[in-house]
């Protein structure tokens, strides 16, 4: 397994595919977009590095094995060579997720039953000892054709760690990290989130900027397979600890009207080691005062919009349109919501999922459209 070369495809939310291309190539990888994630090639170290660095996926599936499956002891046959013994030890739980479009083999709890017997059978007798959480196994069929791959992160990639303290309706840290990527936030520009909630997106924007890798601080399935190469995992730390720039006190401003939201988003930026880099202000958007020299702002304030009412009753998203237009202007701006914002300027960047909802990412910039 040392140095083979595997097919890999790193699973992103729809509408970060080309966010995620862009990862891969400044970690020197070439990716293949596809609907859902973006498909390529490498061996642990670069299995490793986009695990470690990657802020816009979700998780990243190793491929095992392709091949036509139109019964049940052809599905077995074919799953028995897979090369488990490299991902799975004997004993381990698995977990088989299966889906099936157009093919002979429907039944999903059959599928799975069935490659999980290769499986075992593969592996040989039970260890004693059973290893800890489960090894996640997706079983794919399209038109026959059956696509087995193996999970090698664990956790979902968006779980950095840091989340102490929830709010309601927090941003997904991908979904953030995706809208900054998106928005085409510099990093050494000013950042503001009015709205910031548990601080998912000022918390990105300070990772980014200080060019912490996401991955850092947690653990991954991968640590666990038999051939897990430990030196190799702890030389792409060290080369990411180098790689830490020092960005100097905060032009990252964190702002919302609620107390425990601030609290929360203190927390969060606290463990994820950027606390310094943010400042925090508790105030209504209404009268929140930002750097006249303009950057970044971006949030996903409450949906839904409030007509004809004075400026304090209005909905944040209305504010933030009305005060962009009046004394914001020099500041580009990105909210993430159902609803084109009032006012001129705005044009959809993307269509994204939050939360079950469609929603766009609408940016706005003075004079644009
Ligand atoms: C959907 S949440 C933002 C979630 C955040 N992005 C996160 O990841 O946790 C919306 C936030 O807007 C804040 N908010 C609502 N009205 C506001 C106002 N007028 N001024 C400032 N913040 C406001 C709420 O307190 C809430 O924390």
């Amino acid at each position: 397994m040392k140095n083979r070369q595997h097919d890999l495809f790193l699973i992103c939310p729809p509408g970060l595919e080309a966010c995620c291309v862009a990862e891969l190539g400044s970690l020197g990888v070439q990716g293949e977009p596809r609907q859902g994630g973006v498909a390529f090639q490498g061996g642990l170290r670069e299995l490793y590095l986009v695990n470690l660095w990657s802020r816009c996926g979700s998780r990243v599936l190793v491929r095992l094995g392709e091949f036509r499956a139109k019964d049940f002891p052809g599905l077995y046959r074919k799953a028995l060579q897979l090369p488990w013994g490299s991902y799975v030890r004997p004993g381990w739980p698995v977990k088989l997720r299966v889906t099936s479009h157009r093919s002979r083999l429907m039944h999903s709890d059959r599928i799975a039953e069935t490659v999980e017997t290769a499986l075992r059978q593969a592996l040989g007798p039970q260890e004693s000892v059973p290893g800890d959480g489960e090894q996640v196994v997706l079983v794919r069929l399209e038109e026959d054709a059956c696509t087995v791959s193996i999970d090698s992160s664990g956790e979902l990639l968006h779980r950095r760690g840091y989340r102490q303290i929830m709010t309601p309706a927090p941003l997904r840290e991908n979904l953030a990290a995706g809208m900054l990527s998106l928005l085409g936030w510099r990093g050494d520009e000013a950042f503001c989130d009015p709205c910031c909630g548990s601080g998912t997106l000022p918390i990105e924007a300070a990772l980014l900027r200080s060019n912490l890798a996401p991955g850092m601080r947690r653990e991954f399935r991968f640590m666990r397979w038999p051939g897990f190469r430990h030196g190799l995992w702890q030389q792409l730390l060290s080369e990411a600890a180098r790689k830490t720039v020092d960005p100097g006190f905060g032009i990252i401003l964190a702002a919302d009207k609620d107390e425990s939201a601030l609290e929360a988003a203190r927390a969060n930026a606290r463990a994820a080691g950027v606390e310094e880099l943010v400042s925090f202000r508790q105030e209504d958007v209404a009268v929140l005062e930002v750097n006249p020299a303009g950057g970044l702002m971006a949030a996903n304030p409450p949906y839904g919009l409030r007509l004809d009412l004075p400026l304090r009753q209005l909905s944040p998203l209305q504010v933030v349109a009305q005060r962009l237009q009046a004394d914001w202007n020099r500041w580009r701006c990105g909210l993430l919501t159902p609803e084109r914002p009032p006012g001129g300027g705005w044009r959809s960047a993307a269509l994204l999922h939050n939360g079950g909802i469609t929603v766009n990412l609408w940016a706005w910039r003075a004079g644009g459209e």
